[in-house]
Order: C-alpha cells, then sequence, then structure tokens
C-alpha cells in the first residue's frame, strides 16, 4: 500500500519534470513507414547535443535534451547501411562520418531541416522547416507548453514523387525517386543560390523551382529569402518533430493562443490544392497528437488504474 500510494506523486513529479523543468527538448518521432536515421548538429559556438545520430524504427521515438540558447538543425537520412567494412552510409541526408553519429558533420543535400535558435532576441526560440537545400522527408515542427506565437511549422507533403525532373534524385535501382533537390544545388545558378549579384533579398527573388516548393508547403523555406513566411517564434517550449506527419485537411492555420497572429500564421500548413503527391491520402484526422498530451492520457489511465487498484483493496 505504501508503494502504491507513492506512485500517483512519482507520476506527478515525472510529468512536471518532462513537461516544464527541463528547458528546451527535442522529441524526434518516425511516423514513416521505414526506418528513418535523425542527423543533429549544432551550429558553431553552440554547445554540441550528446547524440549526434541515431536510428529511428517506424513509431518509434526519442527525446533529447538541449542547453539554453542551443542552435542547431535535426534531418531525417534515409536508405542508410553499413557496407562489409563497417562504414555507415545513407542515400539521402548522409553526413559523409561514415558512422551512426555525424559528429559535426551536416547533411550532404537535399534533405529537409528544422532549425532552431533557442532563448535568442526577446527570450524567444526562433524555428523553421527549410527546404533551401532541397528535400527528402516530411517533417512537421510542434511547439508545445511555449508561450507567444509558437506556430507548426513544417512540409507534410510527399514532394518526391512529383518533383520536377530536372531536380530528381533517383534511389540506387533507378525505379522511385527519393529526394528533390534544390534549384540552387540543381543548376549552380546564382540567381538560384541567392549569392554574388543575387545575394540580398532585392535581388534573389522565388523562381518557378523555389514555387513548387513553397506552393506545396506554405510555411517552409523555400530559397534563402524567404524569412517572412517561414520563420516563427515560441517562448519556452519543447519541440516535437515527426518525420511523415499525418496530413489533415482539418490542420488548424496556427496552434495559436496570440491576439498577433505572426505573418506566416495566416498562411496554410497544407495547401490541399496540392496534396496529390506520393499517394498519400486526405485524412481528416485531427492535428498530430502531441507527444504532452499523449503522456497526460496515459498518465491520466495509470492514475485511473491505480485508484481502482486501492479501491479493490479497501473494498475486499
Ligand atoms: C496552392 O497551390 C496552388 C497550385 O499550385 C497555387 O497556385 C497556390 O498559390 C498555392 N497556395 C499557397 C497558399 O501557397
Ligand atoms: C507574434 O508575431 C508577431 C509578428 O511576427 C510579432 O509582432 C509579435 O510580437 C509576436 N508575439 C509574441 C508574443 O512574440
Amino acid at each position: 500500500m505504501a508503494q502504491l500510494s507513492l506512485l500517483p506523486l512519482f507520476i506527478s513529479f515525472s510529468c512536471a519534470f518532462i513537461s516544464g523543468v527541463l528547458s528546451g527538448s527535442f522529441t524526434l518521432t518516425n511516423n514513416c513507414a521505414y526506418t528513418v536515421w535523425p542527423g543533429v548538429l549544432s551550429n558553431a559556438g553552440s554547445t554540441p547535443l550528446t547524440v549526434t545520430g541515431f536510428s529511428l524504427q517506424k513509431g518509434e521515438s526519442k527525446t533529447l535534451s538541449a542547453p539554453s540558447g542551443w542552435a542547431g538543425r535535426f534531418w531525417g537520412r534515409t536508405i542508410c547501411n553499413e557496407d562489409s567494412s563497417g562504414k555507415f552510409s545513407c542515400v539521402t541526408g548522409d553526413c559523409g562520418s561514415g558512422k551512426l553519429e555525424c559528429a559535426g558533420s551536416g547533411a550532404a543535400p537535399p534533405a529537409t531541416l528544422a532549425e532552431f535558435k533557442l532563448d535568442g532576441a526577446n527570450g524567444l526560440d526562433f524555428y523553421d522547416v527549410s527546404l533551401v537545400d532541397g528535400y527528402n522527408l516530411p517533417m512537421l515542427v510542434v511547439p508545445q507548453g511555449g508561450s507567444g506565437n509558437c506556430s507548426v511549422t513544417g512540409c507534410l507533403v510527399d514532394l518526391n514523387e512529383a518533383c520536377p525532373s530536372d531536380l530528381r534524385v533517383l534511389g540506387e535501382d533507378g525505379s522511385e525517386n527519393v529526394a528533390c533537390k534544390s534549384a540552387c544545388e540543381a543548376f549552380g545558378d546564382p540567381q538560384y543560390c541567392c549569392s554574388g549579384a543575387y545575394g540580398n533579398p532585392n535581388t534573389c527573388k522565388p523562381s518557378t523551382y523555389s514555387q513548387y516548393f513553397k506552393h506545396a508547403c506554405p510555411r517552409a523555406y523555400s530559397y534563402a529569402y524567404d524569412d517572412g513566411t517561414s520563420t516563427f517564434t515560441c517562448a519556452s517550449a519543447d519541440y516535437v518533430i515527426t518525420f511523415c506527419p499525418p496530413i489533415s485537411t482539418s490542420q488548424k492555420a496556427s496552434s495559436s493562443t496570440s491576439s498577433h497572429p505572426q505573418a506566416a500564421d495566416t498562411l496554410p500548413l497544407v495547401n490541399s490544392s496540392m496534396v496529390f503527391v506520393g499517394g498519400e491520402e486526405l485524412t481528416s484526422r485531427a492535428e498530430p497528437q502531441a507527444a504532452g498530451s499523449r503522456l497526460l492520457s496515459l498518465s491520466v489511465v495509470l492514475m485511473a488504474m491505480i485508484w481502482q487498484t486501492r479501491l479493490l483493496h479497501l473494498l475486499f
């Protein structure tokens, strides 16, 4: 009995710990039908996270905590293998370390990136999902328990299937598109790369290529100066990053509780007129359930079970 009555206390303690006291945690969830190998790169001058690469099987999640002020990026590697000499490599998002851990190396483009700067100007976290280096996987970023605008962002659509032919990356057997390059990577043209004479927002404009990405994923960065509609802020949040999130037409325009929505909030997360690709069915599923609320319902169930047990003990 003594142990039983301590358990609810312990559970509420752990919940409080997980949901608030930890500053800056990232939960990566693989909702894809295949294994994804996330990579992590900390920005120069930022304390690196203890983990820089790992595997996530279908349905698996992993939570990493980040020191305050951390800045860096997450991405997913796909179709990874270890060869007979023990060298690890991936067809998309490879970091070239030859190992599971990226250990300070970034993703080879094309790769969808989730970028973060915690505790920046005005104490806000800045975050975005970027297709500036191309696209390899659908990704969703959901802030949890923060205050401020805290919009959900990401690129939910499978852009590989419908990738323009000159941007396509084919898999090893050549039968399917495994990634979609940025026009900068495909053609190296300063106009697409926003370099040289095009190195400022006045001269570097969206191209028909960047618009392919922008139309499908209105909240994601589609080229280097796409800031106005692609950067989001939130204070003191934890973040859930989902690979292959479920697509929903009822996806709210914003998770915001703020009366001053960010400019990008006016853009839909999914352009429903573009959801044709990858045979991905539009579902009427609700917004992806947040890990926090899942944890909460789990603890509610546990509490209920404990009380029931106690009640049974009292009765018999
Ligand atoms: C949605 O896609 C259509 C067709 O490509 C495009 O014309 C429209 O601008 C897109 N909407 C947004 C908000 O990006
Ligand atoms: C929300 O975003 C708007 C527009 O970017 C900004 O002016 C406002 O300060 C933000 N609100 C908070 C609480 O950060």
